[in-house]
């Protein structure tokens, strides 16, 4: 018995042992994400996104938004690798391709950045990297929110239009549609809503919102959660023939009418005047689930920022590749050769 006893023992200290040693060795092929992660390749890293940002914004300002939602688009679909960026080829249809992604913007930031990275430290600073960095660097500069991005990202080789479904959520989504994507990934309902208060800034398409105004439901042309005022304007600029989500009409609107071009709490005010442009975003108040959180955040916004940035560091280390995993790509818009 005190044989079995201490060969049973001796076994189990040796797969204990094995155990560290595979933790050992995983952690260190995949480190997680540091903060200051360039500090000796390449200090000027974070300096250089930020002056590029500050650039494109001073002339165009509605970049901010589209590089906010970049960040989200990229890390919710094969983790923050910079799927997002790839270009299509002949044999792939890439993200960039998807419906979801036809009015994303701010690339020419991300890639100007990456320019001035390559010439500064060559090879060094993925562009997953760029986009969490200019992410922040954008929040800055719409709202005077500033957070630190823990860094290290590797980039993906990898990028399918038909990741999308699933992994972004789609205009007409419930809190609750929402909810099970945004928990998959890792965040909290808090988190999401929070998040989601980046629609204070940016616009959106009539496809996104028409069906709201023109085709609710059967029995319903109009989506009674939507102020009958913003209807009435919203209908203005936005034929029934935007319905169809193939729609090319070029005409935008902005997501907050209030202080569309400041990152802000007055999204959650919107809402709670059913001001909010997209369905997915009135129901986010119309919802149990969530009618509280929006509350708070349209009263309380320093709490919202304090929370806004915390959250976008969390969003921006999702399912990331990180040590040997991945490349350091040379031109963001296609993999190594
Ligand atoms: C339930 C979740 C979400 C849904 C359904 C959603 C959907 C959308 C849609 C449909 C648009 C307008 C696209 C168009 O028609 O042009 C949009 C714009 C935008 N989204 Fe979201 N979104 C969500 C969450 C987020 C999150 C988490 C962020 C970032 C943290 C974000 C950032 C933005 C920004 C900044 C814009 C404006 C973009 C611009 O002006 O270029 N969104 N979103």
């Amino acid at each position: 018995m005190a044989v079995i006893n201490s060969r049973a023992c001796s076994m189990l200290f040796m797969a204990a042992m094995l155990l560290v040693a595979v933790i050992a060795s995983t952690s260190s092929a995949f480190p997680s994400l540091e903060v200051d992660f360039y500090k000796e390749t390449c200090p000027s890293a974070e300096a250089i996104v930020r002056q590029t940002v500050r650039l494109f914004v001073s002339v165009n300002p509605g970049l901010a938004a589209g590089l906010i939602r970049m960040l989200f688009h990229d890390c919710f679909v094969r983790g923050c690798d910079a799927s997002v960026l790839l270009d299509s080829t002949p044999w792939n249809q890439a993200e960039k391709s998807s419906l979801a992604n036809r009015r994303l913007r701010g690339y020419e930031v991300i890639y100007a950045a990456k320019g001035a990275l390559e010439a500064r430290c060559p090879g060094t600073v993925s562009c997953a990297d760029v986009i969490a960095f200019a992410a922040r660097d954008a929040s800055y500069y719409a709202g005077g929110i500033d957070y630190a991005v823990p860094a290290g990202r590797r980039d993906g080789r990898v990028s399918l239009a038909s990741d999308i479904s699933g992994n972004i959520p789609p205009p007409n989504s419930t809190a609750a549609d929402s909810w099970n994507i945004f928990a998959k990934k890792g965040l909290s309902l808090d988190e999401m809503v929070t998040l989601t208060g980046a629609h204070s800034i940016g616009r959106s398409s009539c496809p996104s919102f028409a069906r709201r105004l023109y085709n609710f439901a059967p029995w319903l042309p109009q989506d009674p959660s939507l102020d009958p005022g913003l209807a009435a304007y919203l209908k203005s600029r936005c034929p029934p023939s935007t319905v169809d989500v193939n729609s090319t009409d070029p005409t935008t609107v902005w997501l907050d009418g209030v202080t569309p071009e400041k990152l802000d709490n007055q999204y959650y005010k919107n809402l709670l005047e059913h001001k909010g442009v997209l369905f997915s975003d009135q129901t986010l108040q119309t919802s149990p689930m969530t009618a509280g959180l929006v509350t708070c955040n349209a009263e309380h916004n320093e709490v919202w920022a304090e929370k806004f940035g915390k959250a976008m560091a969390k969003m921006a280390s999702i399912d990331v590749l990180t040590g040997s995993q991945g490349e350091i790509r040379k031109i963001c818009w296609v993999p190594n050769y």
